[in-house]
């Protein structure tokens, strides 16, 4: 299978695909900043699975840092997949918010994902084969929820995705955007949110997430949102979106916006 480098594995969603990547006979470089969790990890699944693993730590809002790892993800011909999962919230909404938390965020959720899937990209594409998992949101479709900041950060990833999927889906890289709803981890508390408070029905346990997200990157999908009951929902949507795509540029403004004096 080859080597998965996951980010954000010393907890929630990255460590339960970390186990679950073991499982399914990947090696795994597993990154974050608490290098303790990371060794523990990766000692318990080269235990348990016999793969290969190793601990990378790193702040991926340090640009040395972040640097180090897109170098290897350039150079190590064994990575096979990377999922781009290591991602934080912020407390408060957008207006009054903290501003160096918000700019944290966004080096984190769009600048280091970005740097990172634009380093493994070239590799893959060149070897014809790998696989870019990015970790988005079901806020990317549902600005009007949460924090328009963060929910920014995974629509872009949701963009980000669809659009790397276009230019080298057909050289043979895999590429999914996985869109969680509400999850079981602790990034709700990391960012002030009592997950008890949450309204009923809508949290899921992280391990059917991730079991879930798997599934659908089994099935070929390019994004996946793990709750969603009917597929034809969001194909309907994503249907949709590119019907206005023959409107969206055009020579001359539509008429509702030409002016009498324009007339
Ligand atoms: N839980 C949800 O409801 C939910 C829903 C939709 C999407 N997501 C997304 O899922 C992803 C994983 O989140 P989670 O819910 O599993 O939260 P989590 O338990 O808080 O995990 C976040 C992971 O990111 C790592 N991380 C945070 N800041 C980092 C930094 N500066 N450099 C390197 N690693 C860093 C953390 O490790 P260290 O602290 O050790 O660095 C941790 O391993 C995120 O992108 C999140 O936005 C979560």
């Amino acid at each position: 299978m080859g080597t998965a480098l996951i980010t954000g594995a010393s907890s929630g969603i990255g460590a339960v695909y970390a186990d679950r990547l073991a499982k399914r006979g990947y090696d795994l470089i597993l990154v974050a900043r608490d290098r303790k969790k990371l060794d523990i990890l990766g000692t318990h699944l080269a235990e348990e699975t016999g793969v290969k693993t190793e601990s990378l730590q790193a702040d991926l809002t340090s640009k040395a840092d972040l640097a180090r790892i897109e170098e290897r993800l350039r150079t190590d011909e064994h990575i096979t997949l990377l999922l781009n999962n290591a991602g934080m919230s912020v407390e408060g909404s957008l207006v009054g918010g903290d501003l160096d938390q918000l700019e944290m965020m966004i080096q984190l959720n769009v600048v280091a994902t970005t740097r990172l899937a634009g380093a493994v990209s070239v590799a893959f594409a060149a070897r014809g084969q790998g696989t870019i998992i990015n970790i988005a949101s079901v806020l990317a479709l549902a600005p009007e929820l949460f924090n328009g900041s963060y929910s920014g950060t995974k629509a872009y990833l949701l963009n980000l995705s669809q659009s790397l999927h276009g230019e080298i889906g057909s050289k043979g890289v895999r590429i999914q955007a996985v869109l969680p709803g509400a999850t079981r981890t602790a990034i709700w508390e990391k960012s002030g949110t009592d997950v008890s408070k949450l309204p009923p029905g809508i949290l899921m346990e992280v391990d059917e997430m991730v079991d879930a997200a798997l599934a659908g990157l089994d099935l070929g999908e390019i994004v996946t949102i793990p709750s969603l009951p009917n597929v034809a929902d969001w194909e309907a949507f994503n249907a949709a979106r590119l019907a206005l795509g023959p409107n969206l540029s055009k020579d001359h403004a539509a008429d509702r916006y030409k002016t009498t004096v324009l007339k």
